[in-house]
Parts: structure tokens; sequence; C-alpha cells
């Protein structure tokens, strides 16, 4: 019989890149393998896909120390296309902040989440522009929303969810919970997932009431909640900058310690 012969264009080169066969290979195999884009696709859709409106775009393909990749797994791809064997697996963190505006405390301790992320972890976050008041008519007529789905899939993707609360009236925010309602309509995706729960808010209690309402939703949902650290951060306006950065290192450090934690226990 004869045996396959694999030939790589390895040593193949047009002009350069972006023309080289080189590179359009290893281009390709990073993306079959991973299943995601690759960081030159950063921010346009994939086959498949539809550019969402507003914030919604969960962008899958970014990841701490060089790896691409989403979910753990033994096996990955480096940046330069390169086929690896990982030591150890990835753990991928969803957080979700729940707050829309654009300076928010909350999304920027989010982004300062994705920053301390340890080794092994990936933490993306993402906000819920987007996702309209849920609405029992236009389920029934028209099925999930386009942004819903794009939300349920990141959550079924993630092997953990990091809610990043504020806190109105000493309880969840109606966008929040909206966001939560929604995604759990249809197939379930929370069933068994790890969730903790982190807030920011300028007063002295830190979201200690929003954070704890969130319990309920947790339970009837059948998450596995992570209880074992808590963050609460108070007077935010001392701790962040006009743009909504977490500018406070005693919170980072206590952010870095907490990410690990939750990390650690939602992952494979
Ligand atoms: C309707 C509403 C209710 C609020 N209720 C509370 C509250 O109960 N406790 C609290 O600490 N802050 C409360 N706040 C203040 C929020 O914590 C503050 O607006 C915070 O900046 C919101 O989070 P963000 O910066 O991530 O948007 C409330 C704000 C709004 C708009």
């Amino acid at each position: 019989m004869t045996r396959p012969v694999f030939v790589t264009p390895r040593n193949i080169w047009l002009p350069g890149p972006p023309f080289c066969l080189n590179h359009a290979f290893r281009r390709w195999i990073r993306k079959k393998i991973s299943g995601q884009r690759s960081m030159r696709y950063q921010g346009r859709p994939g086959r498949g896909e539809k550019r969402l409106k507003g914030g919604i775009g969960v962008d899958y393909t970014r990841s701490v120390r060089g790896f691409e990749g989403g979910r753990g797994g033994w096996l990955g791809v480096d940046r330069r296309g390169l086929l690896i064997r990982r030591l150890l697996p990835m753990t991928h963190i969803l957080a979700v902040s729940g707050s829309l505006r654009k300076a928010s405390f909350n999304t920027g301790l989010m982004r300062a989440a994705e920053q301390v992320a340890p080794d092994g972890v990936t933490l993306t976050g993402m906000t819920l522009h987007g996702i309209p008041l849920y609405d029992g008519d236009e389920e029934a007529a028209h099925g999930l929303p386009e942004a819903v789905k794009a939300f349920k899939e990141a959550i079924k993707r993630a092997d953990g969810l990091l809610l990043v609360t504020p806190e109105y009236n000493n309880g969840v925010p109606g966008v929040f919970k909206n966001g939560i309602d929604w995604a759990s309509r249809g197939p379930n995706v929370f069933g068994g997932k790890p969730v903790a729960v982190i807030g920011a808010s300028p007063g002295g209690f830190g979201t200690i009431l929003g954070q704890n309402h969130w319990l309920p939703v947790i339970r009837t949902l059948g998450m596995r909640p992570w209880l074992e650290g808590r963050l609460m951060v108070s007077r935010a306006g001392d701790q962040f900058d006009a743009e909504g950065n977490l500018t406070d290192e005693s919170t980072r450090e206590r952010l870095r310690e907490f990410v690990a934690g939750f990390a650690a226990f939602a992952g494979p």
C-alpha cells in the first residue's frame, strides 16, 4: 500500500507575509485546531457569525500569556501557529459586567480582572450592550435574539462565570438580571457552571447586598457558587480614575487573589 505523504508548504514563499503560503497555512491550521478566529481577525465577524450591534462582541481569541484557544485542553497553538502540548490545561473564565456605563466602576473592575488572570487562565470580559428587554411575546414569535444567543454561547464555552455586579437599591440591577433571564431561556447553559460574584460601588459597603441578592438566582439556575473569596470594592470613587480604570494597587492585589482562587475552583 502506498503510504500517504504529507507535504507542508513550509518553505514555499511568495513575496512575503501576508502573502506567504507558509503563514497562510499556519493560520489555517491554527484556526482549525482552536476552532477560533486568529488574532488577525479580532473584531471582525468570522464565517457563520454576524456582527452584533452594541458591546456584546465577546473576543474569544484574546487570552493571556500568548496562548490562543478558548477552553482548556492539552493541545494548543502558540502565536507562531505551531502546535504545542500545553503543560497545564487552560481555564477559561467569562466575566460579565452588569453596568452599561462607559466609565463604569464595575466594567473597570472586570478589565482589571482580565489583566491579573494568572498563567493558565484566560479571562474574557463582556458587557450586556445590545440585549433587549425580555419580552415573552417576542421570544414566542422570533426565538432568542442574536445577542442573547451569542451571550449563551459564551457562557457555554466558559469553565466559569464571574459576575461583576453593581448594586441598585440594595439588589441586582435590572439590566444585569434581564441579561441572565434571557440567557436562562432555551437550552440550559448554567447548570453546574462554577460562578463567583464581585462588585464595586461608591458607597461604604461595596455591593455586599447586591452580591447577596444574586444567591437565589444562582441557586435557581443550578450553578456552583464559589463562596470562599469575597471582593467588595467600596469607595470606588477613590479607587478608579475618570475612565473607570482601577488605580488602587491593594484592590488589584485582592482581585488577583480572588481570580486565582476562583479559577482554581472552576478549572478542569
Ligand atoms: C437606581 C440606582 C440605585 C442605586 N442603588 C445603590 C445601592 O443600593 N447601593 C449602592 O452602594 N449604590 C447604589 N447606587 C449607586 C451605584 O453604586 C453607582 O451608580 C455605581 O457607579 C454603579 O456602578 P457602575 O459604576 O459600574 O455603573 C445606585 C445607583 C442607581 C442608578
